[in-house]
């Protein structure tokens, strides 16, 4: 025997007129004498299921009565097409069997807290704009992935437990490693996927990432996903027109395939029907003259000088003069990591872009060509106060058939961040890992 039902929400408009069996939770009842109404949920959808006393029988109804919020059940009854229902279709119950009678549940439509929510993150992702939000997450990375995979990219998977630093030293998160000292959660698997780039040409890792600043902005989480493309051969240019030609296709498959999660979070989708390439490409020089000149219009956007990092308002202001997201190359070397590739032109600037998103949600991707060459490579790696001995499987890479190549990282939470409109990173990951958050 099987519990599965017949058919979900989603599918219902081909079962008009015929009798099915729903599995899933009651979001809401009420009751109007001899007729009690019951919001069903099943992960696909909501349907209204009308439970009238005289066509059933009255342990049914009792049944019906009982039902609290979030009790689990199967209901079986004929779909109904209904121009006022919100799917268009209600069910009209025959049966109803009970699966489990759920305590009092902690979150009622009544307005909770952003922390009792948190508290509560494993329940609040019934909701439904929590729901809406992961399901436009999961559609994000399905998207991501099989743009990436017709365009012959191969998934190659990075550790997460590893050796040595790629960003900075200063935020890794350590764990001891048996005889061995200590091992680094991954904070980007880019070195790595160098490696498969050399073997595959095009590659991408796709997994968690970790950065231990102790940073509480609404745009950090110390867990979350990058996407991470490498390319042999591509230039700085290149890289470019991936990111721009990837990003477009995820918002436009988003733009198709989430229409009612979009709708449910009310979001404007004016700004991502826009997102097509070209993007706009400016320097760092010319973002700081725009900020020079506009710092005003935007609180907390100070002018800034050249080698200075941009913060979270300049990345507002410079965002706002667009209408799309718009790269800013050529950042000073000296901000960015030790493997990008200097200007030959002026080498004190890296061949680097950063993608803003549009409407004030920041760096969507940061990515730059790499050093191929193996002696300026370890300058680099030396220069950064780097021992030189855990990076020589790295170096190895640019000793033998070494060639030009770029790659980027996108965050996910940020991307999902963005296309859903969502004000705070919190909620675009099942369990968001904070500097005040471990629990649940
Ligand atoms: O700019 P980042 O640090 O670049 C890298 O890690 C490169 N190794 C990527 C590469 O070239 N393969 O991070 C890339 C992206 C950022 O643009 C941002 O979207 C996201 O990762 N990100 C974060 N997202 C959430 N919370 C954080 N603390 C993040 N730090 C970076
Ligand atoms: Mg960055």
């Amino acid at each position: 025997m099987s519990l599965l039902p017949t058919t979900t929400i989603a599918q219902i408009a081909a079962y008009a007129n015929q009798t099915v069996t729903l599995a899933g939770w009651i979001n809401h009842k009420t009751e109007k004498g001899k007729l009690v109404f019951l919001m069903l949920r099943d992960g696909s959808g909501t349907i209204q299921c009308v439970v009238f006393r005289k066509q059933i029988s009255e342990t049914t109804f009792s049944t019906a009565q009982q039902l609290t919020q979030e009790t689990s059940c199967r209901i079986t009854g004929s779909v109904r097409a209904d121009e006022r229902a919100p799917g268009g279709f209600e069910l009209d119950v025959h049966e109803i069997e009970l699966i489990h009678l759920a305590h009092e549940y902690p979150i009622t439509p009544k307005e909770h807290g952003v922390e009792f929510l948190m508290e509560h993150r494993h329940l609040w992702v019934r909701s439904s704009r929590q729901h809406a939000i992961l399901r436009i997450r999961a559609e994000i990375m399905a998207a991501a992935q099989e743009w990436l995979n017709a365009q012959g990219f191969v998934r190659y998977d990075t550790p997460i437990l590893t050796a040595t630093a790629a960003e900075g030293t200063t935020n890794l998160f350590a764990t001891p490693y048996f005889d061995q000292g200590n091992a680094y959660l991954a904070q980007t698997g880019q070195l790595y996927v160098e490696s498969g780039m050399m073997s595959f040409g095009k590659v991408y890792c796709f997994g968690p990432t970790f950065r231990a600043e102790k940073s509480k902005t609404r745009r950090h989480l110390t867990e979350f996903w990058m996407l991470e493309p490498e390319v042999a051969f591509a230039t700085h240019a290149d890289n470019l027109i991936l990111q721009e030609q990837m990003l477009a296709a995820i918002v436009q498959r988003i733009l198709q395939q989430c229409r009612r999660e979009l709708d449910l979070l009310e979001r404007d989708t004016l700004p991502l029907e826009r997102v097509l390439p070209p993007f706009p490409r400016i320097t760092y020089d010319e973002a700081l003259e725009l900020i020079s000149e506009h710092h005003a219009e935007v609180e907390g956007c100070t002018p800034l000088a050249w080698g200075e990092d941009f913060g979270a308002p300049h990345e507002t202001l410079i965002a706002s003069k667009f209408d799309r997201p718009v790269f800013v190359e050529k950042f000073p070397a000296a901000l960015k990591a030790f493997y990008m590739q200097p200007d030959p032109d002026r080498p004190e600037v890296a061949l680097c872009a950063d993608l803003i998103a549009p409407e004030g949600y920041g760096e969507l991707i940061g990515g730059s060509q790499r050093i191929h060459d193996a002696d300026l490579l370890i300058e680099r790696i030396q220069a950064h106060g780097l021992s030189l001995d855990d990076y020589q499987w790295y170096v190895d890479l640019r000793r033998y058939g070494s060639v030009p190549h770029s790659g980027f990282g996108m965050g996910l939470e940020r991307a999902v961040t963005w296309i859903t409109g969502t004000r705070h990173i919190r909620e675009t990951i099942p369990f968001p890992r904070m500097l005040y958050r471990l629990y649940p």
